[in-house]
């Protein structure tokens, strides 16, 4: 029944996420027994990831090779529809057990769609891909620039990194800024304006845009997410910086 997934979930986000330190400790005790219900609330949660994949597929080249760094249960690559099957192969990789054999389970019928275990700041395919997609996740990354840099480096240049996740608005009130800085991240979720001028430097080719998401039982609070589409240079940012 809904209201008492519901109230599962909820009970969860109230108690918050502990920071001992052990990252991957943290998103277990976090998510553990969340994972059941997990998709069915994130659905009116997480806006605006129908409207990545949607952009990404028509991006796509034939037969492509695309990893999602903090998959979660594996619920967005659905958003493909059947044209999962016209990939050549799909990572998805998440730290965090209880999700990940979700995804495993989900996806057990594809053979091409591979679930590993593993830090997104640290894993590596086989080979470069085509696109990396990090849905929700960044923002509960602490090492996020390390994150980022893992992604770029594992794409081939000119391959796309796809992002949709909450964000701070440089230009919203202070006292916004820091309501949603504190709601956010007593559920281990850290939005930063900087995010979005690191991406921004880091793919000068790309489109993004910024909307207003709208939360379950929260009618009259609606935080900013943004989604983004940017190609992996064929120069990176350091080689293009003049050395000092
Ligand atoms: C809000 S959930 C989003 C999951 C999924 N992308 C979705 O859209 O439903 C954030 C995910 O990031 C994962 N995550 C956080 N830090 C991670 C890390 N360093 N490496 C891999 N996954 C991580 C969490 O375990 C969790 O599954």
């Amino acid at each position: 029944m809904t209201a008492i997934r519901d109230l599962r979930i909820l009970w969860s986000l109230l108690r918050g996420h502990r920071r001992s330190g052990d990252h991957a400790a943290d998103l277990s005790a976090f998510y553990g027994g969340q994972a059941a219900d997990y998709d069915a609330f994130r659905e009116r949660l997480l806006p605006g990831r129908q409207e990545l994949f949607d952009k990404l597929a028509a991006r796509l080249p034939a037969h492509a090779h695309l990893v999602e760094l903090g998959a979660g249960t594996g619920r967005n690559l659905a958003w493909l529809g059947e044209r999962v099957g016209a990939l050549s192969r799909v990572d998805l990789v998440d730290l965090c057990p209880p999700l990940l054999d979700r995804a495993a389970t989900r996806w057990k019928e594809q053979p091409h769609v591979h679930c590993h275990l593993a830090d997104a700041t640290q894993w590596r395919p086989h080979a470069p891909c085509d696109a990396v997609v990090l849905a929700y996740s960044l923002t509960m990354m602490p090492a996020w620039q390390t994150a980022l840099d893992n992604a770029l480096s594992i794409l081939k240049p000119g391959g796309w990194l796809a992002i949709v996740d909450f964000t701070l608005v440089r230009s919203d009130p202070v006292l916004a800024r820091i309501f949603w800085r504190y709601w956010f991240g007593h559920d281990g979720v850290w939005l930063d304006a900087a995010h979005g001028e690191w991406l921004r430097a880091h793919c000068p080719e790309h489109s993004a845009f910024l909307e207003r998401a709208r939360l379950p039982y929260l009618l009259f609070v609606r935080p900013a997410y943004y989604v983004f589409l940017g190609r992996r240079p064929e120069v990176s940012l350091a080689e293009r910086l003049p050395s000092l």
